[in-house]
């Protein structure tokens, strides 16, 4: 008999619950995004992401098992994102899932967020199954990493100061594209010239590590500069240098840093699977980079369709049952944390042992 999981995830402007069988397949994924509140600010307002994380959060629950065509007691397991992510924010979708599976009697999972964005795949890849490299690229992370087991990780790479998703929301802001700038950016590069600006490309001598401070900050000077130009001419802006150029360049220049760190992580780590994750691995550039990276080295290439790049509930699910089989359970004690290393192990949760997980009748 198939395991429902409800995955609920609120790190950060999503207010979001799905609903998984056996880790792989999804019966329904709701998603209601703060996004357009926040727009108006430049990027997310904690405070407010949390007041519509409370507004949302039952409607978007009910929504999820209406479409799955489920009620509570067809679940096997609740499990919900703790961390990392805005404090305010996950402490809406803990204190929902620690009630709900309270009332219910039904097992609670905590499921770190990256290693749920990295589970998306899982959904889209039936063959899937790690060990494998993983890139995951989002607005607040950079990680490069080993996926040992459905549970296990090591870490290879990390950024050292921004995000790229981070970096790509600033310059989007600079020139004028909406929150969440990522998409707009993307789209705008295709219209410039990639060569426009001459941008670092950041590497350490001994460490995989990124860092994208450098890319932003150049970025920012060329732009300033440029503005200071126009103004002695008495022209716009963008007659000196154009948006499109802008986001051409700075485009080529992170996703540059990223192969590279990629091909350097495979060199060192060979693998012959390597999946994407995260919500800048819907970007187009990364994406055509890696298709050819695949046929260059002949490893497969596993990238989430774009509705599973961003943050949703179906790839908490996902993850949650592999942290289900595994013996995961939250103790009724569990809280949010706003960090939380990939792979180490959460407070108030215990471990099964295998055993007490294949003789369980929770
Ligand atoms: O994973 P995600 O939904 O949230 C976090 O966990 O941070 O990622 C959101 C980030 C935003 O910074 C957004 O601008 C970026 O992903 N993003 C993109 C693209 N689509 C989304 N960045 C570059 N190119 C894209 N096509
Ligand atoms: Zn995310």
């Amino acid at each position: 008999m198939g395991k429902y999981i409800l995955g609920i995830e609120t790190s950060c402007d999503e207010t979001a619950a799905a609903v998984v069988e056996n880790g792989r397949i999804l019966h329904a994924n709701v998603i209601r995004s703060s996004a357009a509140i926040h727009e108006k600010y430049g990027g997310v307002v904690p405070e407010i992401a949390s007041r519509e994380h409370v507004n949302a959060i039952i409607p978007v629950i009910e929504e999820a098992l209406y479409q799955a065509k489920l009620s509570f007691s067809d679940l096997t397991a609740l499990a919900v994102c703790c961390g990392p992510g805005l404090l305010g924010s996950l402490i809406v979708g803990v204190s929902a899932a620690k009630a709900l599976a309270a009332v219910s009697g039904k097992p609670l999972i905590p499921v770190h967020h990256l290693a749920s964005h990295i589970a998306a795949n899982y959904l889209a890849f039936e063959d899937l199954e790690p060990p494998f490299l993983a890139l995951i690229v989002s607005g607040a992370h950079s990680h490069i990493v080993e996926v040992v087991s459905y549970t296990e990780y090591s870490l290879l790479a990390r950024t050292r100061d921004d995000a790229p998703g981070e970096a790509y929301d600033k310059i989007s802001r600079e020139i004028g594209l909406a929150y969440p700038g990522g998409p707009k950016l993307d789209k705008l590069s295709y219209e410039g010239n990639p060569k426009t600006l001459d941008l670092p490309r950041s590497k350490f001598q001994d460490s995989l590590d990124f860092s994208f401070s450098g890319i932003k900050t150049a970025t920012l000077n060329e732009l300033n500069k440029a503005e200071q130009k126009a103004a002695k001419r008495l022209v716009m802006r963008e007659e000196i240098l154009s948006n499109a150029d802008i986001a051409a360049s700075f485009q080529e220049a992170v996703v540059d840093t990223l192969m590279s760190h990629l091909e350097a992580a495979l060199e060192a780590h060979p693998q012959e699977k390597l999946v994407l994750a995260g919500g800048v691995s819907a970007n187009s550039l990364l994406r055509k980079r890696c298709e050819e990276l695949g046929r260059k080295r002949d490893i497969q290439i596993y990238m989430p369709p774009l509705a599973l790049c961003t943050d949703n509930a179906a790839m908490t699910a996902a993850q949650g049952y592999y942290e289900y089989e595994s013996g995961i359970r939250a103790e009724s004690c569990l809280n949010a944390s706003a960090m939380w290393e990939l792979g180490a192990p959460f407070p108030a949760t215990r471990k099964l042992s295998t055993e007490d997980v294949l003789t369980s009748c929770e």
